[in-house]
């Protein structure tokens, strides 16, 4: 008798702790924040993609790509815009990015691979200036860098 009351108690706490996993694991889902949410939101973004973009307009490797927008405030700030708009929607956030697709936008550019690794420092280092993390900047980057194919060599 007292070895099936041992049996019962034991399948007792086993089951207690399965339901104390469970809801452990129901209640880190609900609290998982997207990315967008992580970097801090859209305001955060504007403010990384403005640096962003003077990182670039002071880069000599590649600012000549750029001569256009930078000539043009209206031009650069449409394209400031895009970028939040685009880094925004790839980060989960709630905006729709409604510029070009990757391979359209940079046809006929010549961009070389050194090219892109030169564009994603000056991410990185704007990143970096408001204390991005790292799991937050490698799932940027990672989502970025799966948009070189259609950038790089056209
Ligand atoms: C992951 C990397 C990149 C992303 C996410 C990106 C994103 C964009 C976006 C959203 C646009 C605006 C498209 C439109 O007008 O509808 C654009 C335009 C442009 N991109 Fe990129 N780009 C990347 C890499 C590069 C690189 C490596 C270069 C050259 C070094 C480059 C040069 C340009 C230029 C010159 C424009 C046109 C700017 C203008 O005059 O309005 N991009 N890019």
């Amino acid at each position: 008798m007292k070895r099936i009351f041992t049996v019962i108690g034991l399948a007792v706490s086993l089951a207690a702790a399965s339901f104390a996993m469970a809801s452990t694991a129901a209640k880190n889902n609900a609290e998982a924040k997207s990315l967008y949410e992580r970097l801090g939101g859209k305001k955060a973004i504007t403010a990384v993609v403005d640096e962003f973009v003077g990182n670039v307009a002071g880069d000599n490797r590649i600012n000549s790509f750029f001569k256009r927008a930078a000539g043009d405030p209206k031009r650069l700030a449409a394209f400031k815009a895009k970028l939040v708009d685009q880094i925004c929607q790839a980060s989960g956030g709630p905006c729709k990015y409604k510029g070009l697709d990757m391979k359209a936008a940079h046809k006929g550019m010549g961009i070389s691979d050194a090219d892109f690794t030169a564009l994603v420092e000056d991410l990185v280092k704007a990143l970096d200036k408001f204390n991005v993390g790292a799991t937050e900047k490698n799932e940027l980057l990672g989502a970025l860098g799966g948009m070189k194919g259609d950038i790089v060599g056209q």
